[in-house]
């Protein structure tokens, strides 16, 4: 809903904003630390979405970002060519800044830029919030430049800009989503594919937040660019980590020692399951396709460590159920779990929810999601 995007701008700045846009945030099928390593992603967009409603402010001031958000309430004036402000305000700025370099900033771009933003997509949750900020804030500002532009500017003002070493997965998904399909993304050819997706998904929060600018992403991309420099003796050629072939997983095993050895090991294979996992949709063996989901979830936990104790014993429990699969999605270290279920499938939910009560005292807020479109402008 644009509405609180809109109220708020009206509120804060006393006119009517230019114009509206809303992307969504996302959930990751599998494919996951494959981005960053120029692997295959399948992830898609879901309903929550966070809106921006931008105009110009007062003649005179150029280079003057206001922003407020629903979240905080506070207006913050930062002139964004000179200076990155902490926080959410530094995507807006950051996507200021790619616009002004593409010239596709205009008319806001000799005046002060006003931007008031509402999202339902809550934060550090592995749902891709600074993603879906960046692309409907792009989208709000340069209402004609494609999906993919949009990707392309989202995606460098968080990775150039504010420095989380993310992929490009977030920012595809977020610009290029599609309803009732996920997508399989190819981030070193850039190939897209949407794939029917409409089964029956539940997602489940661990409640644990991350601060991914702070965290383990930034130090297992610095893994994973150590390994591609060693594996290059091997193989010369080697641009991409994901692109080692993986009938040569004993030689890379060789090549590499821990822990970049169990790094590689879970993007190689994590690379051929997100492949044969698109087929697999496409074929509609969702049985087959759940167990994939628990092989890259023990993948994630035991080689490259990115998952935590609540988000394992949400796994568990979901085996133990017999859900079609379950994992983390997302970079992990807290965030959300994904649980596949059959649609009489009536055990699972409560089963999640006694075992996370028994180990942590509390139940998981657990919803069920659907694959959504992505960013779009909305109606004043
Ligand atoms: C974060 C990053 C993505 C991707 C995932 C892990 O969400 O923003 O680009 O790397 O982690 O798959």
């Amino acid at each position: 809903m644009p509405r609180p995007a809109i109220d708020l701008f009206h509120k804060t700045f006393g006119t009517i904003p230019r114009s509206v846009a809303s992307a969504p945030g996302r959930v990751n099928l599998i494919g996951e630390h494959t981005d960053y390593n120029g692997g295959p992603v399948l992830p898609i967009a879901i309903a929550q979405r966070t809106n921006a409603a931008v105009g110009p402010g007062q003649d005179g001031d150029a280079g003057v970002l206001e922003a407020i958000s629903t979240r905080d309430n506070t207006l913050v004036r930062v002139k964004w060519q000179e200076e990155l402000p902490l926080g959410w305000i530094a995507y807006v700025a950051g996507v200021l800044r790619e616009l002004w370099a593409l010239d596709a900033l205009a008319p806001l771009a000799d005046r002060p830029v006003r931007v008031a933003v509402a999202s339902e997509v809550p934060v550090g949750a592995g749902l891709a919030s600074s993603a879906a900020l960046s692309v409907a804030v792009a989208k709000a500002l340069a209402p004609a430049l494609t999906p993919r532009q949009i990707a392309g500017v989202a995606f460098r003002a968080e990775h150039d800009h504010v420095g989380v070493r993310c992929g490009v997965m977030d920012q595809t998904i977020s610009a290029l989503g599609k309803k009732d399909h996920a997508l399989l993304f190819e981030c070193a050819s850039l190939d897209a594919k949407h794939i029917p997706f409409s089964a029956r998904l539940l997602l489940v929060d661990t409640g644990v937040r991350h601060d991914l600018s702070a965290g383990g992403l930034n130090q297992r991309r610095a893994e994973c660019e150590d390994a591609v420099k060693r594996l290059k003796v091997e193989l010369p050629e080697l641009a991409w980590l994901a692109s080692w072939p993986a009938e040569w997983l004993p030689r890379l095993k060789r090549a590499l020692r821990e822990p970049l050895r169990s790094r590689a090991v879970h993007v190689v294979s994590e690379t051929a399951r997100a492949r044969f996992g698109a087929q697999l949709l496409e074929q509609g063996k969702l049985k087959r396709f759940g167990q994939l989901l628990y092989e890259s979830h023990e993948s994630c936990r035991r080689l490259y460590e990115c998952s935590s104790p609540e988000l394992d014993t949400i796994v568990s429990a979901a085996k133990r159920a017999g859900a079609l699969g379950a994992r983390l999605t997302g970079a992990g270290w807290g965030g959300a779990a994904i649980v596949l279920v059959s649609t009489r499938d009536s055990k699972t939910i409560p089963a999640i929810q006694q075992a996370y009560e028994r180990a942590y005292g509390k139940t998981p807020p657990i919803s069920e999601v659907k694959a959504s479109g992505g960013a779009h402008t909305e109606r004043l």
